[in-house]
């Protein structure tokens, strides 16, 4: 077969040019140059764009002629991976599993291998295409979780192979119902001279990835490394080509996992999954609301309880901070896990409203257990562990704090505030300090939890920390 002509395209203007240059000679950009696939015309015109599944095939429909069946799930039997996937995996459709190298994405993707054949048809097969290790490497793994006494060990094939072309071919033979291929990183296409992880072969070998998916209607898994700046390695273009990205998410040597999903055409991105990873492999965490929380034997100052909400679940987070004085230069304002510009703005709001002054200390925060959460409502915990820091006054044990801060001052309220509330008291929470609803709602009554109404930040501080410390009825019992 005469090999497809590959050119170096200009990722800024286009241009296309025989040779890899450092600098595009037509519009100036410096390293734009992706080498890339020129195809025959015929090919080029077929859509390789996402179909969604069922698509007829008859051209445009008028929107309420268009049939109401559901989207068909094939679901993995890992409830939390079903739950991020939005009810399993869609046949036809490409996912991409990201996460730091080491995070567990091998794991997940075997235990979701051996998921997908756990029913009873016995010819259901997963095809596992390894380009980073070898079939006994892989087989090492499958019986540390315990996967090679089921049924998984005869209906899991592994292929050794890093070439798509390869891995396509052996799909059309054994009609899996998926295909997992990991890493996109070390995939390969023959037909592009660049290494394996280059833009060119990344974006490549998932365009022809994709075609395969969607032409078979079978589901392709792709796992990929992401960066410490939590770009998926090589090509964002990557992200905007497959059906859906999740993401695994943690601390490397910390136990807990989160599987969230950053985009999904077939479901929300909203629900997130919490795992444990453990001797047996990636373990579901059974009451994840409080899997996050950590115990202290005597109250910690610069720790806040939030009752943050994932999706349509809550989760108890602890946020951390600590304050010390700067030595010198400019102050240190570090965040992990948290927003770092809204670390800024609250210790700034909390110097100016609530007399609360940082600006010559260094400030950490962090939530615990290694999650990242992204939600305003994190603002008034956050402010109140600065407080607490800085103070060096433990709030109140049993206390969970939610809200948002405005520049101002003023609190603002949280949606499902009753729902995290109620949340909170079943962990055994005594105490929230919260904001005043807004439009003159009443504030929220919850069987168990007494609510301290805070309208500013300046108010919050004062309630939080004047509290008595150490009140033993107000230790959360279910944490003791
Ligand atoms: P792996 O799935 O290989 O990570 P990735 O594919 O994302 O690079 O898992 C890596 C880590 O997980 C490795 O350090 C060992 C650990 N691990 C366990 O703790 N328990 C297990 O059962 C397995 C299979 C791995
Ligand atoms: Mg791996």
């Amino acid at each position: 077969m005469a090999r497809p002509q590959s050119r170096y395209v200009c990722q800024s203007c286009g241009d296309a040019v025989l040779r890899w240059e450092g600098q595009c000679r037509a519009c100036g950009a410096w390293n734009s140059l992706v080498e890339t696939v020129i195809r025959e015309p015929s090919r080029t015109n077929r859509p390789t764009g996402p179909r969604a599944v069922g698509a007829s095939g008859v051209g445009a429909q008028a929107l309420g002629e268009i049939g109401t069946a559901d989207i068909p799930r094939l679901t993995v039997g890992i409830g939390e991976l079903d739950r991020v996937l939005g009810g399993g995996l869609v046949p036809g459709s490409l996912i991409l599993l990201g996460g730091e190298p080491g995070i567990g994405k091998s794991t997940l993707l075997l235990q979701a291998a051996a998921g997908l054949v756990r029913g009873d048809d016995p010819s259901a097969r997963v095809l596992y295409a390894t380009g980073e290790e070898s079939a006994a490497q892989v087989r090492l793994r499958a019986g540390r979780l315990g996967l090679l006494d089921g049924v998984a060990a005869a209906r899991v094939t592994i292929l050794a192979e890093h070439e798509v072309g390869q891995i396509v071919e052996e799909a059309r033979g054994t009609r899996p119902i998926a295909v997992i291929v990991d890493s996109v990183q070390t995939a390969t296409t023959d037909d592009l001279d660049g290494p394996a992880g280059s833009v060119g072969q990344v974006r490549e070998t998932t365009v022809r990835l994709m075609d395969y998916a969607k032409r078979a209607g079978v589901a392709v898994i792709l796992a990929g490394h992401v960066t410490k700046d939590g770009s998926i390695a090589g090509p964002k273009t990557l992200e905007h080509l497959v059906d859906a990205v999740v993401n695994l998410e943690g601390e490397r040597y910390a136990g807990l996992r989160v599987l969230r999903a950053s985009k999904n055409r077939f479901g929300s991105t909203e629900e997130v999954g919490v795992f444990e990873m453990g001797e047996t492999g990636l373990i579901e965490v059974a009451d994840p609301a409080r899997a996050f929380l950590v115990e202290h034997s005597v109250p910690a100052a610069g720790s806040v309880v939030a009752p943050t909400m994932e999706g349509s679940r809550p989760l108890l987070v602890e946020v951390q901070a600590l304050v010390t004085p700067a030595t010198y230069g400019n102050p240190i304002r570090r965040a992990s896990g948290l927003d770092g510009n809204r670390l800024n703005l609250l210790t700034a709001v909390l110097g100016r409203r609530a007399g609360i002054a940082l600006g010559s200390h260094d400030v950490y925060a962090n939530l615990a257990g290694g999650l990242a959460v992204n939600e305003p409502g994190l603002d008034l915990p956050l402010a109140l562990a600065l407080a607490s820091s800085l103070r060096d006054r433990p709030i109140r044990p049993g206390t969970v704090v939610i809200g948002e801060v405005g520049l101002l001052g003023e609190l603002r309220s949280v949606s499902g505030l009753e729902r995290r509330l109620r949340e909170a008291a079943r962990l055994g929470f005594a105490h929230a300090i919260v904001p005043r609803p807004a439009r003159g709602r009443p504030a929220p009554e919850v069987q168990g939890v007494h609510i301290d109404v805070a309208e500013t930040l300046r108010e919050a501080v004062e309630r939080a920390l004047s509290d008595p410390v150490g009140r033993s009825d107000a230790i959360p019992a279910m944490l003791g």
